[in-house]
């Protein structure tokens, strides 16, 4: 096969030669020793970035998701999130699990919830029957919901209605900066309404490892502790943070390429018979497609579109997701979009 073009995830991207060589040349120390200038500089500059006092590098975005919630929780607390949400779907419940803190979902539209969803859901805290409510988790852009953006008026008025009834806010930011580079609204603007926040290098800005929480300083130093317990504490971790270093001063901006090219793909699902677009909208680099049944199951398409060099996961019965990223280009883009369209004519012919 000539080509193999990967819309499965923007995690399948490989650090470029400039991020390798920024790995390569990172000053080290030892991180759980609070030693390695790297990580130090990453911290710092993450921080600064969404405006808050300070961060912390850890593995990956359950990590900085679950020590956000546990900062914020304790057992028998319980957070409010949407149903659909990384959190509550894709992180085994560690929450659960691990601290014994309690979720109650609520269903969002793709993703997005507006305040009066929320309103008259916080347990009395008098009534020993309840578990107690004291955080609200927000999801930005929304991994389910396709990329959705979460209405920046919508955050704001769930936010405030929480931080006025006594509620934390974590917002799981793992695609943040797509929110940032589709709205124009910064990551400190997004971020101020929220207590802690992750955020994580390793999807669309395009480094190997990595992802940070940030917050108000006594929160991220409870959340080293139990990153600790966790077995997150990293020693010459500066190696993985220089490559989110480099992500984020040269990351950014060019994900308006991802967002424009999976507005091209969205194009072509419309234009194919039997495909149809849910939701209709492409916020930034995630398109979500149903197959028709007529055609066969999302399974089957993914199979065929794979004999041809592409590959999209199917994430339901008749459902299939494309992720544009830095590792695809405009023209593989453009060819995947005619590939996908002739794998639907073909398949259409066949079913009659
Ligand atoms: C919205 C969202 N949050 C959190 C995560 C978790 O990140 P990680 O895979 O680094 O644990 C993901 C991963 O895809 C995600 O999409």
């Amino acid at each position: 096969m000539q080509h193999t073009i990967d819309l499965r995830s923007d995690t399948v991207t490989r650090p470029s030669p400039g991020m390798r060589a920024a790995m390569t040349e990172a000053e080290v120390g030892d991180d759980v020793f609070g030693e390695d200038p790297t990580v130090r500089r990453l911290e710092a500059r993450i921080a600064e970035m969404l405006g808050k006092e300070a961060a912390l590098f850890v593995p990956s975005g359950t990590m900085g998701n679950q020590l956000g919630i546990r900062v914020h929780c304790q057992a028998g607390d319980e957070f409010l999130c949407e149903s659909n949400c990384h959190v509550l779907n894709f992180e085994q419940g560690a929450y659960a699990q691990l601290f014994g803190i309690a979720a109650q979902p609520v269903e969002g539209d793709h993703g997005v919830l507006h305040v009066e969803q929320l309103v008259g859901r916080i347990r009395p805290l008098n009534n020993d029957h309840y578990t107690h409510t004291r955080l609200v988790c927000l999801e930005n852009t929304h991994n389910r919901g396709a990329g959705r953006v979460q209405p920046y008026d919508a955050v704001v008025e769930i936010c405030s209605w929480a931080a006025d009834n006594g509620l934390a806010r974590h917002l799981d930011g793992a695609r943040l900066f797509n929110a940032v580079v589709a709205t124009g609204i910064s990551a400190a603007e997004w971020a101020g309404h929220f207590d802690t926040v992750s955020v994580c290098f390793s999807k669309g800005l395009g480094a190997p490892v990595g992802s940070a929480l940030v917050g108000p300083g006594d929160k991220i130093r409870q959340a080293r502790r139990h990153r600790k317990a966790l077995g997150g504490g990293m020693r010459q971790a500066g190696i993985i943070a220089a490559g989110a270093l480099y992500a984020l001063e040269n990351n950014i901006e060019r994900l308006a390429e991802d967002h424009q090219n999976a507005r091209l793909l969205a194009d072509a699902v419309r234009s194919s018979h039997g495909l149809k677009l849910d939701p209709e909208i492409v916020d930034t680099n995630i398109v979500n497609f149903a197959v028709d049944p007529e055609l066969g199951t999302a399974a089957a398409f993914s199979a065929r579109l794979r004999d041809e060099g592409v590959l999209m996961n199917a994430i339901g019965p008749q459902r299939l997701r494309a992720v544009t990223h830095l590792d695809v280009s405009r023209e593989q883009v453009q060819l995947a979009a005619a590939i996908l369209q002739e794998t639907a004519a073909a398949v259409q012919s066949v079913a009659g």
